[in-house]
């Protein structure tokens, strides 16, 4: 039986002070809140040395990417245009990994600038050999296996494209040497909020191949750690995570003579928890006595796809219009406001196909609902335009509870900007 969430870091009081100063939707990212995950992963306990990539796709705004260079991350960058929002945001491009499906125009005149490069198959390792010859390389392995909170955010196995598949490291080894290339690291990801033991499992393939290239002096885990969203989530501890794993370091050194650095590349670890999205309900309808009452809010889709496409439960709450919990709740249904039967943010648990009713304090229109886990994989991966709603501010609340737009709402003109009006 579910309860209603609590707020995570808003208090009832600001959200009506910050629908009124921003408007909604808007998500709102907690200063103290980034700084104490950040924290959490860098004291991870390790073995020789642990690197956080703060991974980009979770949320690539300018002033977050500042906000994480600040606390000491490096970058972990999934395509050419989020290497450069990184030294766009005037970080080092020293910092940045580059593991990408697709490595498209610009990228050599990134590495030569300092990117490193993460060959995710055998063409992006001889096209990375063509134009480097005698560099570091990094290679992404798919060992085989993978691990997400569902499948389509499992991305080893045979069902995934990324990385090289396990069983072509030999060929990737010969092509390195062939053009003189140094691996210097080993990169696993094997999905999106896997199971530890899973992750622990990749460990031990993935020091079995370090045995065999001597010149690995970098392993790198990837992200996918994962987090309790909702009350009902079980904690989980990546301390004792940590320490596992750098057991399994600390014997391969011993075993080989070899202090392998770590590296983890958290995105929803760092960020998700760290942002809220406030909405306004705008209107409240029942399919009858059989059926089912929804809330109606101004935002879903084009804020946020991972209810629709994932069927992932994100914490809901409501607020009333004067700033103050409801006292009585009710079992509603959330709809989102873009015309498409799929803009739900209720969805039944792991089944985006599907719908199922949940308590939320009770409210009426003009009422405020927020949206949790939204400071990852929200604003970065939501249905831009769809319905052409514009995209929706972000604001940064600062440790003494401040609040700064770091991106404005998109106006009706940027929307359409670059068409183009053809003679017909
Ligand atoms: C290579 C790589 N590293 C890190 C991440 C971050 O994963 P998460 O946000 O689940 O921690 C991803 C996510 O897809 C990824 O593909």
């Amino acid at each position: 039986m579910r309860t209603t969430e609590p707020l995570k870091f808003l208090t009832p009081a600001e959200v009506p002070v910050l629908a009124t100063a921003f408007g909604t939707p808007t998500f709102i990212y907690d200063l103290t809140s980034l700084e104490a995950r950040y924290r959490y992963f860098a004291t991870i306990p390790n073995a020789f040395g642990l690197t956080i990539r703060y991974s980009v796709k979770a949320n690539p705004n300018r002033t977050i990417l500042r906000v994480f260079d600040r606390f000491g991350a490096h970058f972990d960058v999934s395509s050419v245009w989020e290497a450069r929002r990184v030294i766009a945001a005037g970080i080092p491009a020293s910092k940045i990994l580059m593991t990408a499906q697709e490595v498209s125009l610009g990228w050599e005149g990134l590495c030569r600038q300092g990117m490193q490069y993460d060959a995710g198959s055998i063409s992006q390792l001889k096209a990375f050999g063509i134009a480097f010859p005698g560099a570091d390389v990094s290679l992404r392995i798919n060992p085989g296996f993978g691990s997400g909170l569902v499948r389509k955010l499992t991305s080893g196995g045979s069902h995934s494209s990324f990385g090289l598949w396990i069983d072509q490291a030999d060929e990737a080894i010969e092509l390195a040497k062939r053009f003189g290339l140094t691996i210097g690291r080993l990169h696993f990801h094997i999905g999106s909020g896997h199971e530890s033991t899973v992750l622990e499992q990749t460990v031990d393939v993935a020091l079995q191949l370090c045995a065999r290239i001597p010149s690995v002096q970098i392993l790198n885990l990837g992200g996918g750690y994962r987090i309790a969203a909702l009350q009902s989530d079980p904690q989980y501890d990546h301390h004792a995570m940590g320490e596992r794993i750098a057991a399994r370091l600390r014997d391969f050194a011993r075993a080989h003579g070899r202090e392998l650095k770590l590296e983890l590349e958290p995105g929803t670890a760092l960020a998700s928890l760290a942002g809220s999205l406030v909405t306004r309900v705008i209107d409240k309808v029942d399919t009858g006595a059989q059926g089912y009452r929804f809330l109606k809010i101004d935002g879903g889709l084009t804020e946020l796809m991972r209810p629709s496409y994932y069927g992932a439960l994100h914490p809901l709450v409501t607020v009333q219009a004067d700033g103050t919990l409801p006292t009585e709740s009710e079992e509603v249904m959330v709809s989102g406001h873009c015309c498409i039967a799929g803009d739900s943010l209720t969805p039944k648990p792991g089944n985006a196909e599907d719908i199922q009713a949940q308590p939320l304090g009770m409210v009426v229109p003009g009422d405020f609902l927020v949206v949790e886990r939204t400071g990852g994989y929200a604003a970065s991966m939501s249905v831009k335009n769809f319905n052409s709603y514009p995209e929706a501010a972000e604001v940064l609340r600062s440790a003494h509870g401040q609040y700064t737009l770091i991106r404005s709402r998109q106006t009706f003109e940027q929307m359409t900007e670059n068409e183009i009006d053809a003679t017909l």
